[in-house]
């Protein structure tokens, strides 16, 4: 067995979640086009479905929100906001942002040329629909290891510098606006990469006056990683080894959504001061002026504290080691998950669950509805319907990895919860034959289609044989 701490924290306050009938979950599924993004939350039992502003805050967070000073222009929350962020992420220019995709949009639209090319360790859908909108094309320079859903390495999320030495040799540098990382990188099944790659791959990208920007949205989980399997690192602490991780990068955008413990907000960091001043006039364009940029300022205070509760290592330790546990129930019972399991995730692996079904059928979102008809459970489809197409030939993408990613929320879940999952995913794993047919769109919309696509079984009304 893992290590599996108890959590560090007891629960003051509770919500009532209720458990269905497989017969409403049926009707439920079928309302919502087969797509369980498209449920009601009421209609789920365990939502898996993202790790992304589901946390539960802390009693010091929801205090907090007390103090959030809702002046228009200079609130007192935005200095103590950027004061967290400066510590804690040590970079000069803090620009608030509603969330981590207006960041990307703003990040996009100030350094991206049409024509121009951007590498980096995987991409993300929403990172790359802003890269690609505004006319670049991504080239992904991840270590193979990644792609391999049984490889054990430590570093899953690490760049393939002859990779990325072979997009610049390609491409030019002066066609390659930034390097684009990840920590840990989401698409990956939340797999880190070492401070030493990052590092390389910095130094590879700088050597050719290439400036790199860090997508920290879960870099402490990343941190946390580091101190376990990096040599060198084991002694120093997760604060320490944050700020290591950000240090050789020009800059971040965040989303404070995931590691920071708060349900809404984001960042853009950023070193070059003229960025910083380009970036926060467009900021005043898309999201809100520069010192609130589209959050309230108790919800700045509510990440400043939760930004200093996610780097306390009993915290990260109790929440990686949550993921740990069931990855270790779901592989022991022979369940084909990625590994090693995750940051904020266990991948489950759809092509080799549904390996009787053709990509063509969608494993992962069919297996995404067979768990939710199973146990309540949502979780989302990372493969061929999150990639879309490829806006220069309008084919579908099929990535190497397709899976079933059930993201953990941050100190919402009991081990009992964890449990209920994994006796269902065992369940559906064990019945896994009984899934005859797979999906396919009968709705697709062009950007992110993942959200509000609809489907259809291919054959007959269920993808169970009736
Ligand atoms: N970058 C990464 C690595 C992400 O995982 C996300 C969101 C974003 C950027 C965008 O941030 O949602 O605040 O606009 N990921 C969520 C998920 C939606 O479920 O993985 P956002």
């Amino acid at each position: 067995m893992p290590d599996h701490p108890a959590e560090p924290w007891r629960i003051k306050m509770v919500e009532p979640i209720s458990t269905t009938t497989r017969e409403y979950r049926e009707r439920a599924l079928r309302a919502a086009g087969w797509n369980p993004c498209l449920l009601r939350s009421e209609d789920v039992y365990i939502d898996l479905f993202t790790d992304s502003g589901t946390n539960a805050m802390s009693d010091r967070q929801w205090s907090a929100l007390m103090r959030g000073d809702e002046a228009y222009a200079g609130a007192r929350s935005f200095y103590i906001f950027e004061q967290a962020v400066r510590a804690h992420y040590g970079y000069e220019h803090v620009i608030p942002v509603h969330q981590g995709r207006g960041g990307e949009n703003i990040l996009s639209r100030c350094l991206i040329r049409p024509g121009t090319h951007i590498p980096g360790n995987m991409y993300f859908p929403s990172t790359r629909a802003h890269q690609e909108l505004n006319g670049a094309t991504f080239h992904d320079v991840i270590i193979d290891e990644a792609h391999n859903p049984t490889c054990e390495h430590p570093f899953k999320g690490n760049v393939d510098l002859a990779k990325l030495q072979a997009v610049i040799t390609e491409h030019g540098a002066t066609a390659i606006p930034y390097v684009s990382l990840a920590a840990t990188v989401n698409m990956a099944g939340g797999q880190p990469i070492s401070v030493a790659n990052l590092t390389a791959a910095c130094d590879l990208a700088h050597a050719h006056g290439i400036p790199v920007f860090l997508d920290t949205a879960r870099a402490v989980e990343n941190a946390w990683f580091v101190k376990q399997r990096e040599p060198g690192w084991a002694h120093r602490s997760v604060a320490d080894i944050l700020l290591a991780l950000c240090s050789p990068t020009d800059g971040a955008v965040m989303s404070a959504k995931k590691d920071c413990l708060a349900n809404i907000g984001g960042w853009i960091a950023l070193r070059d001061p003229e960025l910083a001043e380009q970036a926060r006039g467009l900021v005043l364009l898309y999201e809100g002026l520069h010192t609130y940029g589209g959050m309230a300022g108790r919800d700045m205070e509510a990440i400043a504290q939760g930004i200093t509760e996610s780097v306390d290592e009993h915290h990260i330790r109790a929440r990686v080691a949550q993921i740990e546990y069931l990855g270790h129930r779901l592989d022991t019972a022979g369940v084909p998950i990625i590994h090693p399991a995750g940051g904020h995730c266990v991948c489950v692996d759809a092509t080799a669950v549904l390996a009787h079904l053709p990509r063509t059928a969608l494993p992962g979102q069919t297996l995404a509805a067979a768990v939710y008809l199973d146990g309540g459970i949502r979780g989302v489809e990372r493969g061929t319907v999150s990639a879309g197409r490829d806006p220069a030939t309008g084919e579908n993408r099929y990535p190497p990895l397709e899976f079933l990613r059930l993201a953990i929320p941050r100190r919402v879940y009991t081990q009992s919860h964890i449990d209920h999952v994994a006796d269902s995913l065992i369940r559906v794993h064990t019945h896994r034959r009984t899934i005859t047919h797979g999906l396919s769109f009968t709705h697709e919309p062009p950007h992110l289609r993942f959200f509000q696509a609809r489907f259809a079984p291919t054959a007959g009304t269920s993808i169970y044989t009736t």
